[in-house]
């Protein structure tokens, strides 16, 4: 047993590029995609207590910029303990190790629910990292293996998270992904470019954007892709020649919601008019993001666009601290 405590960043993540594929006979689309992870994060603090009763009690505070709009009852509610994702994942790990001591989890959530910027698929990567730590010893640590099957089944993007903590020598914050989105190839480190997230102040469920697309398929989504880009092919270089595409972008740019329609549209304009030089839509919404050549740039683009309808916020790709 270890010291009984671990606190941990919980990074968010955008989607540079999400091509979506035909719906797999498990329900589940395939797509390719490149997910590169933030400094932008939750944090997560995880305490045993004494006793063996397989207790977990989790607290969350909400905080941060980005959940101001967020606050006004515009996001997802959070959900009862038992359906939290985090209390699943520990859940999950208790039954695969049979680890039974009390715990304590205090979640001090920044990255909106619904957002598109993996808050939640994170917090459950970093949840069953702490407690393989915490649980240490012959009988409870997994192999980086075992830790990559469990992520798998708690969600498509709970992996990458998971691979990023890992980082098993490589140490990127960025992946091409493919399957469900638990294929995951090793990607060069990014520059250190500067990143704008503006949120829109909704929520995005990734089920019903899912189930949107299926029913809506644009006529150029149906067409021949482009190829996918082989890890080795990828270049930082240059991102207003990237061209990468978000099949959910534009979905919702042409047959969202009216509120869908103008947020995404207006949100990407201004972006590229702040001097972003490339923009895109993070997942399946509704975070949109600008990526600027240094951080000063995303900081000045961020107080140049602040008063708007949308919340910003400037960070950066991760790095090794
Ligand atoms: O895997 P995750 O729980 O994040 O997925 C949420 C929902 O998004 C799934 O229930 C499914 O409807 C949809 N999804 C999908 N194909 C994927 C990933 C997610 O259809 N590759």
């Amino acid at each position: 047993m270890s010291t009984g405590k671990k606190t941990l960043h919980s990074p968010g993540k955008i989607n540079l590029y999400l091509s979506i594929g035909e719906k797999r006979a498990d329900g589940f689309h395939a797509l390719e995609s490149i997910f590169a992870a933030l400094d932008f994060a939750d944090f997560l603090a995880f305490s045993l207590f004494p006793g063996n009763e397989g207790t977990t009690n989790l607290t969350i505070e909400e905080t941060g910029p980005l959940l101001e709009l967020s606050q006004k009852g515009q996001h997802f509610p959070l959900l009862p303990t038992e359906k939290n994702i985090i209390y699943l994942a520990s859940q999950l790990f208790r039954s695969k190790t049979g680890f039974k001591t009390n715990l304590n989890i205090e979640l001090k959530k920044v990255i909106p629910p619904g957002s598109g910027l993996g808050g939640g698929s994170s917090n459950a990567a970093a949840t069953l990292l702490a407690l393989n730590e915490l649980a240490g010893g012959p009988t409870g640590r997994l192999s980086g293996e075992e830790l990559l099957d469990l992520a798998a089944q708690l969600g498509s993007d709970v992996p990458f998270f998971v691979e990023i903590g890992l980082q098993s020598g490589k140490k990127s914050p960025a992946r091409s992904v493919s399957g469900r989105g638990e294929v995951l190839s090793f990607l060069p480190p990014p520059p250190p470019y500067g990143i704008l997230l503006a949120f829109p102040g909704f929520a995005s469920s990734t089920s019903a954007a899912f189930g949107f697309l299926d029913k809506n398929r644009l006529d150029s989504a149906k067409k021949t892709k482009p190829a996918f880009l082989a890890a080795q092919e990828f270049s930082w270089d240059f991102p207003e020649k990237w061209g990468f595409i978000n099949d959910f972008q534009e979905l919702f740019v042409q047959c969202g919601s009216a509120r869908e329609k103008e947020s995404y549209r207006n949100i990407l304009a201004d972006l590229k008019k702040a001097g972003a030089s490339f923009t895109g839509l993070s997942g399946s919404g509704s975070c949109c993001f600008g990526i600027f050549p240094a951080m000063e740039e995303a900081a000045r683009a961020e107080s140049e666009l602040g008063g708007a309808f949308y919340v910003l916020k400037s960070t950066f790709f991760l790095r090794d601290s």
